[in-house]
């Protein structure tokens, strides 16, 4: 899945940022899920808040046969009509719903997920030349990688009943702190993420942590996301982001990564 913030080009420069070792993974901000897709671990319990984001998972998870044959279907039929049509659809049951977002994300605008406030699908077609609807290689891997993933809906909050031993590993990936007035992006579902969610996302950290639990978070460099996080390790690293406010505008931008283990 393309999704805003992914983590996708950074991965290089997390890896010497991941704990040495652990038996549980937790992402309450599943997103795209780039990192749990990098790590395959074992056992893991991934959330997000936005529902129709997990139930495609389960899908894949549970009824990647099936989910295919009707992507095959879209990538046959695919122009601007069927896309407009495809995005006006609603009360889909799971298996159509799951193919209709994927395929809305591969060929929709810059992979955006964006909502009314009807909670109705909103983004114009993006200009692919010929998207990759169909993948089956990459489905079936994905697939294989969700067979043992507990996928739930629910806020990030949860994730302190969850994650209690010292070897569980939490990564907390959530919506970015905005680095100026203009930069805001958030979007992703009627939930918005402002800085009293951020201070809730410190108490998260720092209750994991006080209970020995590995803990690692990306957010913007800024100094309110510095400065809440004065008291853990904070690294620096490089991104080049496509998706914020101005759409196609790119650029390197520093952003951090807080843990609560030295590295
Ligand atoms: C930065 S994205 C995660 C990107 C992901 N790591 C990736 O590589 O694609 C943030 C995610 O947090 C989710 N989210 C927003 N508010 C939330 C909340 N209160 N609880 C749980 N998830 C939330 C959004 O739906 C979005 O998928």
């Amino acid at each position: 899945m393309k999704w805003a913030g992914g983590k996708g080009q950074l991965l290089e420069q997390y890896e010497p940022l991941f704990p040495s070792s652990w038996t549980r993974y937790f992402e309450p901000f599943l997103g795209g899920g780039a990192v749990f897709f990098h790590l395959q671990p074992q056992r893991s319990l991934l959330a997000d808040v936005n529902p129709s984001l997990i139930s495609v998972y389960r899908c894949v998870r549970d009824n990647v046969d099936e989910l295919l044959e009707r992507l095959e279907e879209h990538q046959a039929l695919h122009c601007k009509d069927y896309y407009y049509e495809v995005r006006s659809q609603h009360n889909l049951t799971a298996l159509p719903h799951a193919a209709r977002f994927i395929y809305l994300n591969k060929t929709c605008f810059n992979g955006l997920y964006r909502e009314n406030l009807k909670g109705q699908f909103n983004v114009p077609m993006g200009r692919y030349k010929k998207p990759t609807i169909h993948d089956p290689e990459r489905l079936w891997a994905a697939s294989k990688a969700l067979q043992d993933t507990e996928l739930l809906t629910q806020d990030f909050t949860e994730i302190i009943r969850q994650a209690t031993r010292k070897s569980d590993f939490v990564f907390l990936d959530p919506p970015y702190h905005p680095i100026s007035s203009t930069s805001s992006f958030t979007s992703y579902s009627k939930m918005a993420f402002g800085e009293l969610q951020q201070r809730q996302l410190r108490k998260v950290f720092s209750k994991l942590a006080d209970s020995g639990v590995k803990v690692m978070l990306s957010n913007s460099d800024c100094e309110f996301v510095r400065d809440l996080y004065r008291d853990f390790p904070i690294h620096t690293i490089s991104a080049s982001r496509s998706i914020n406010s101005k759409g196609g505008r790119r650029g390197k931008v520093n952003e951090v990564v807080v843990t609560s283990y030295r590295v």
